[in-house]
């Protein structure tokens, strides 16, 4: 048993800056920040585009990003969570520029602002395409200064603690559910310790490994969402996955996808077919620059009419000093796949990339269990709706674990440590003998998903994927009753409970909104309801 004033699961963006706002104001508080692999692996380390923040008052303002994001969002945005992230973001970025974040400027000295699909103006600030990787190391370096921070690598969260480990009856529809912290599996010493928290943040990340084609790294198996849904916290707009419409074609096949940045297009590249034609003036006005929904649904429609493997990226008309200079990590990458892009177009398709929804949190990024808050890409904060604009994330995450730290600060003190809390039973388990059922299921798990939940879906594919995984569920909570746990147990029963979400809240959603898109239903309702579940 270890006690620790503030539990962090998460060493992202989110986890780290929350970490570091509450380690300033308070050096008497112990923080533990977990991170299932090493500190800087994460989504947030793969990040290219950019961080959007209203930067130049002569042509951007407030109520300019906050159409275009409730525009993206398809009528599912919460208008008070926008303005909120909307206004207070500047400030939040000037605090990372203070912290040691760089980002790119011009000749005359001034922040280099990039444009992305659904954006209006210029306004995503950018270091290079290497946004999240040069986040992910100020965080870090920053982190370090403070001594009341400790960061465990390595360290699996398996389950929350609730009243539900002390015995106590919990439901769904309990109101007074309380967190007492979280179970978590040291992969060195492979023990399951019992950490005893006043307080608990969840800011895992998000869940793309659940398909097969994801630019998303490894560790993101949506278990944040999973241990919020076992502890029976409210979850919603789970149907609504984002696709990026230009991850990398390899045929090698490689996991994570690359991704070939939306600000790529911003820089005026243009999708086109293979025999260089556009296509995207078919879909939208706004061609290769539309929200993200649009162009993933016209590069898949285009795919699956003309059946071919991939859509196509034309570079070759650009600048090719300025490309380089602004994106030298994607123009290596199709180098040494022996793609110039100016020499040839880039081969591109659409990736599973983004939960746009998750743990329900309300404006100060509490959840529904009582000393419980979440952060980052595991929630459903209301800004996303039906649709994420690009580069709205690294935002939100800036946003909430400042408004986060503020509550923290503010309540810790009234909340002790609870006394008796149990440690993790392991009786009657067994090592696992086949480790191939579990890389096996995982390897049918992704295909479920990619075949029957993906970009389009209908009311026949879907049965079909809750068939499936129902058979799933119940040979892997076998394993589970049975097996000494290991990270990639726990990820598969994670990414089960995700996959079933999702495919129960597309079930339930009889109309075609956002990301959401179904044949069954392709018109909108009028009226608008969120999942809860
Ligand atoms: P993450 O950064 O994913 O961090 C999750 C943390 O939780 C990790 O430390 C992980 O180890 C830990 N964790 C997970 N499960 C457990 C567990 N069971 N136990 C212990 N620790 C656990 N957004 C933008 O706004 N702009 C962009 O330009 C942009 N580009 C992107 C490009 C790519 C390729 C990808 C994949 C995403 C991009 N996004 C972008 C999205 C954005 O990067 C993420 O949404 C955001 O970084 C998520 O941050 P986070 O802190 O919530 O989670
Ligand atoms: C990108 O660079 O295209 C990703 C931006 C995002 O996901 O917000």
């Amino acid at each position: 048993m270890r006690n620790t004033d503030v539990l962090v699961i998460g060493a992202g963006i989110a986890g780290l800056t929350l970490a570091i706002k509450i380690a300033e104001q308070r050096p008497d508080l112990k923080i533990l920040v977990l991170t299932k692999t090493n500190r800087g692996e994460s989504n947030t380390r793969y990040a290219q585009g950019g961080v959007a923040a209203v930067w130049n008052p002569e042509t951007d303002n407030h109520e300019k990003h906050i159409a275009d994001t409730l525009d993206a969002g398809d009528g599912l945005c919460d208008e008070e969570i926008v303005e909120i992230v909307v206004k207070e973001g500047p400030t939040r970025v000037k605090e990372f520029i203070d912290w040691g974040t760089r980002f790119d400027k011009n000749k005359e000295g001034e922040y280099d602002l990039g444009m992305e699909g659904g954006h209006s103006e210029y306004r995503i600030l950018h270091y290079k395409d290497l946004t999240g990787w040069e986040i992910q190391r100020a965080l870090i370096e920053k982190a370090a200064t403070f001594s009341n921070i400790s960061i465990e690598e390595h360290y699996f969260a398996v389950d929350l603690i609730t009243q539900h480990q002390l015995g106590r009856v919990v439901t769904r529809v309990s109101s007074n559910i309380e967190c007492y912290g979280a179970y978590a599996l040291d992969l060195e010493t492979k023990t399951i310790e019992t950490l005893n928290a006043r307080m608990t943040v969840v800011a895992t990340g998000g869940a793309g490994q659940i398909y097969r084609n994801t630019t998303n790294p490894v560790i993101a198996t949506g278990d944040g969402i999973a241990m919020v849904y076992r502890a029976k916290g409210r979850l919603e707009n789970m149907e609504f996955v984002q696709f990026h419409p230009t991850a990398l074609y390899n045929p090698a096949g490689e996991n994570p996808d690359f991704l070939v940045s939306e600000a790529v297009r911003g820089y005026g590249a243009i999708l086109k077919t293979a025999e260089k034609k556009e296509f995207m003036e078919k879909y939208d006005e706004r061609k290769s620059l539309a929200p993200r929904d649009i162009v993933a649904r016209a590069i898949d429609n285009e795919m699956k009419s003309r059946g071919v493997d991939f859509m196509h990226l034309d570079c070759q008309h650009l600048d090719k000093e300025g490309f380089v200079k602004h994106f030298p990590t994607i123009y290596d990458k199709c180098i040494s796949l022996g793609i110039d892009p100016f020499k040839q177009m880039i081969p591109v398709v659409p990736a599973a990339h983004y939960v746009c929804g998750g743990i329900k949190t309300d404006p100060i990024g509490r959840s529904s269990i009582n000393r419980l808050y979440a952060c980052g890409e595991c929630t459903s904060s209301g800004l996303h709706g039906a649709n994420r604009l690009a580069s709205n994330s690294l935002l939100e995450a800036m946003v909430f674990a400042h408004r986060i730290a503020d509550d923290v600060l503010l309540t810790i003190d009234k909340h002790d440590f609870v006394e008796g809390l149990p440690e993790w039973n392991t009786k009657s388990t067994t090592d696992p003998k086949e480790m191939v059922l579990i890389t096996q299921s995982i390897k049918e798990l992704k295909e479920i998903m990619s075949s029957y939940v993906g970009i389009v879906r209908s009311n026949v594919r879907l049965k079909r994927a809750r068939k499936r995984l129902d058979l799933l569920f119940r040979e892997t909570e076998q394993l589970y009753t049975t097996t000494t746990l290991s990270p990639q147990l726990c990820e598969l029963r994670n990414m089960i409970s995700i996959a079933y979400l999702v495919t129960a809240a597309a079930a339930m959603r009889k109309e075609s909104r956002g990301l959401h898109y179904t044949t069954d239903y392709p018109e909108q309702n009028d009226y608008i309801e969120t999942m809860i579940m």
